[in-house]
């Protein structure tokens, strides 16, 4: 018999669709080159470690078994692999903590990174079953900040000068949303 919660889910948007990682199509040396780009991960703890095509296959593999999630965010234009987008599935308490990048910096500033959020917290607070979707960034990160306030999360709270962000202290702030009802 199938788990419901380990079966592939594929999103759809009017620009973007969302798969489930797989490793043969998305494991490329374009995606490990992301993770070591300073510049997309400057508000990320990725920022401190060095990427391999291994460390990235560790990760992914890690979503493998489900509860938690990870899809490789494609352009239906022209079928690039333009980032990822992953959600921590806690099921017990019915909580998805998510987490988005967007590799190709080409690709910032066109709405990609909120498209793929709403579609992804729609599912999750639907389909998905989950009762409180969570997500988090450093207070300097203003594109993500924005992407959480535009997807009508709430403020769920902030941990004050909590990593060291070019030598100073930064804030962290958490957002939140439920299910409906
Ligand atoms: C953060 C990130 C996901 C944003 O994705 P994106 O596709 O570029 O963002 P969008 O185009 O959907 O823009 C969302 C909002 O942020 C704003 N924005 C985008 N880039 C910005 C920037 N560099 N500075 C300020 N605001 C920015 C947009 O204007 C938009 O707000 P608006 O509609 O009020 O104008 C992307 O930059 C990224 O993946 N960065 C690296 C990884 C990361 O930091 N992930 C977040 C941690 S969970």
């Amino acid at each position: 018999m199938s788990d419901a919660s380990t079966d592939p889910v594929i999103l759809t948007t009017e620009r973007l669709t969302l798969r489930p990682f797989d490793a043969a199509r998305h494991l490329t040396p374009g995606y490990v080159a992301w993770l070591n780009d300073p510049e997309v991960v400057r508000y990320s703890e990725q920022r401190h470690k060095s990427h391999t095509l291994e460390s990235c296959r560790a990760f992914t593999e890690g979503f493998d078994q489900g509860p938690s999630r990870l899809w490789a965010i494609e352009r239906l234009e022209d079928g690039a692999h333009i980032g990822n987008i992953h959600a921590d599935i806690d099921a017990r308490n019915g909580l998805a903590d998510v987490a988005v990048l967007i590799g190709d910096r080409d690709a910032w500033g066109h709405g990609y990174g909120l498209e793929a959020w709403n579609a992804v917290l729609g599912w999750l607070l639907t389909d998905g079953e989950i009762r409180k979707v969570v997500a988090g960034c450093m207070k300097s990160n203003v594109a993500m900040v924005r992407i959480m306030q535009k997807s009508a999360m709430s403020p769920d709270g902030e941990r004050k000068a909590h990593f060291i962000l070019d030598g100073q202290p930064e804030d962290i702030v958490f957002c939140a949303k439920f299910r409906a009802g």
